[in-house]
């Protein structure tokens, strides 16, 4: 088996977490109990891209339970959690002898060895090619369309939040490529009955690209299932912001002034953290429902460089770029700490800062550097302006991340069975012949089954509608209860 990861010997240690995860996770275990005999994923081959970690891990093992064949490589350079990774690759085997998934994945990838492994997980033995891409943050997505395009055209162009040093090198990797007489890019594109994407920017690039009408295949939007974005973005944050914050700082959040620049679904979960903390929290936004949102919340909403020499903690969660700049930098506190929750390393100038004259840049410990100015206030930079919450800790806990896999476990099954026309046991939202190419949502019944599966382990009593009320309501006893149009 092919894989590459940090350390085989730590695989015990992440199998005990897997098992320790897995009771969290009702929703994925709900999945191999209900699909585990019927296997509605065999035959498919199913390239993940998503931060390699213990809940992806028993990711990974509920797609292989219903039968997919799986390769995995992370969508972050710092997110990896190097035993959960072993863990998979050894799975039923021993170090010496590994059985499990090939895992291509460490803490710690330089962006070439990053790319690398996001080829390595588009490559399959013997020529196969994937059916599936499993995606978080478009990654895997973009390599095949770049490669695509530059066989088509002999050129690459930009994407829409591609950042030219991250650009360099997938241009790079596909020249490589080509040079070496790697052809099989288009015979990829046309093998992949779909993607399913796990992230707000992600799902934008899918949009663009449907938009520019150069997507390759089907899409399906796992971002946008209500039990995906309102619960992963928001109170998985609420969890691993402090969470990140305190493992890079041990800094006392209580009584100072963060700023959490973006008020959407990360930004709510952001700012709630850090209020609970008792912080000041100043939200900034750039639109006017979410900046009315966030002032009837009780937040200050302010410009950042209103706010920049007040804060003493600073947090970008924008999915937009430049939102820090250099400039800012320079004018905040001494020892302010400035973190990134968004997906791309874009929202905190990084590049700015590292070209100020006389800057000075000193590592604590990893994923954790004091940037010093010449008039010798610095700043705390955590994980080099990549998303802190995966870099400095662990990332969301389990329970969150079932709802999130749960829909993406959906969502697969969606594309596999629909391409073939294959049975599963509710209505197909697809036309025969599986979803046209375009970016889709999962049916609401879908979504609402998912927050079904993760009520028991709350202990929560769900009321149940009368024939009657429903009726009255318009709506079916079983559901769906709510209308497309509404915003939870
Ligand atoms: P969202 O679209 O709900 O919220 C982003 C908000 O930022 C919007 O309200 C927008 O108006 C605002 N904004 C845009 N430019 C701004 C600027 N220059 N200044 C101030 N506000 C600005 O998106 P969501 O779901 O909150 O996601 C945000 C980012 O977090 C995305 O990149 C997403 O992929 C990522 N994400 C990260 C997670 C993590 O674990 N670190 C988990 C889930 C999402």
């Amino acid at each position: 088996m092919d894989f590459r990861v940090a350390d085989l010997s730590l695989a015990d240690f992440g199998r005990t977490e897997i098992t320790l995860a897995e009771h969290e996770m009702p929703g994925l275990m709900a999945m191999r109990e209900r699909f585990g005999d019927s296997k509605p994923l065999a035959g498919s081959r199913i390239t993940g891209s998503l931060h390699m970690t213990v809940q992806t891990a028993v990711l990974i093992e509920t797609l292989t339970a219903l039968g997919a064949e799986v390769r995995w490589a992370s969508c972050n350079i710092f997110s990896t959690q190097d035993h959960a990774a072993a863990a998979i690759v050894v799975g039923d085997g021993t170090p010496e002898d590994p059985k499990g998934v090939p895992v291509f994945a460490w803490k710690g990838e330089s962006l070439e060895e990053y790319w690398w492994c996001t080829e390595q997980v588009l490559t399959w033995p013997e020529g196969e090619q994937p059916t599936m891409i499993l995606d978080d943050g478009g990654d895997a997505t973009l390599l095949v369309h770049k490669a695509v395009e530059a066989l088509k055209t002999g050129e690459v162009t930009e994407a829409v939040d591609t950042d030219p040093e991250e650009l360099r090198v997938i241009l790079a990797l596909v020249k490589e490529n080509l040079a070496a007489g790697r052809t099989d890019w288009l015979a990829m594109a046309n093998s992949v009955v779909g993607v399913s994407e796990e992230t707000t920017t992600g799902v934008m690039r899918l949009y663009e690209m449907a938009r520019n009408e150069t997507l390759l295949f089907p899409a399906i939007n796992v971002n946008d299932s209500v039990t995906k974005s309102k619960f992963d973005n928001r109170y998985g944050v609420r969890h691993s912001l402090v969470d990140g914050i305190n493992r890079a700082t041990d800094v006392l959040i209580g009584g100072k002034v963060a700023v959490v620049c973006g008020y959407g679904d990360v930004g709510k979960g952001s700012a709630e953290s850090l209020r609970a903390q008792g912080a000041r929290v100043v939200v900034t936004e750039i639109d006017p429902i979410c900046a009315l949102q966030a002032a009837m919340d009780g937040y200050q909403v302010a410009t950042l460089d209103e706010v920049v020499g007040q804060a003493d903690i600073i947090i970008t969660a924008t999915g937009n770029k430049d939102v820090v700049t250099a400039d800012h930098m320079a004018r905040m506190k001494h020892q302010a700490i400035v973190g990134n929750i968004g997906h791309f390393d874009n929202e905190i100038d990084m590049a700015g800062l590292a070209a100020t004259p006389g800057v000075e840049r000193t590592n604590v410990k990893p994923q954790v550097d004091l940037w010093r100015f010449p008039d010798g206030h610095a700043v705390i930079v955590l994980s080099e302006g990549r998303l802190l919450n995966l870099g400095n800790a662990t990332g969301h806990p389990s329970f969150v991340m079932s709802n999130s896999f749960t829909n993406q476990v959906l969502a697969q099954m969606e594309l596999w069975a629909r391409a073939r026309g294959a049975e599963l046991p509710w209505p197909s939202p697809a036309a025969d012949g599986g979803y046209p190419l375009g970016v889709h949502v999962l049916p609401k019944h879908l979504d609402e089954e998912v927050a079904r599966l993760h009520l028991e382990a709350l202990g929560v009593s769900l009321t149940t509608l009368s024939q009657d009320q429903a009726d009255y309501l318009g709506i079916s006893v079983q559901g769906p209860y709510k209308s497309e149009h509404y915003r939870y």
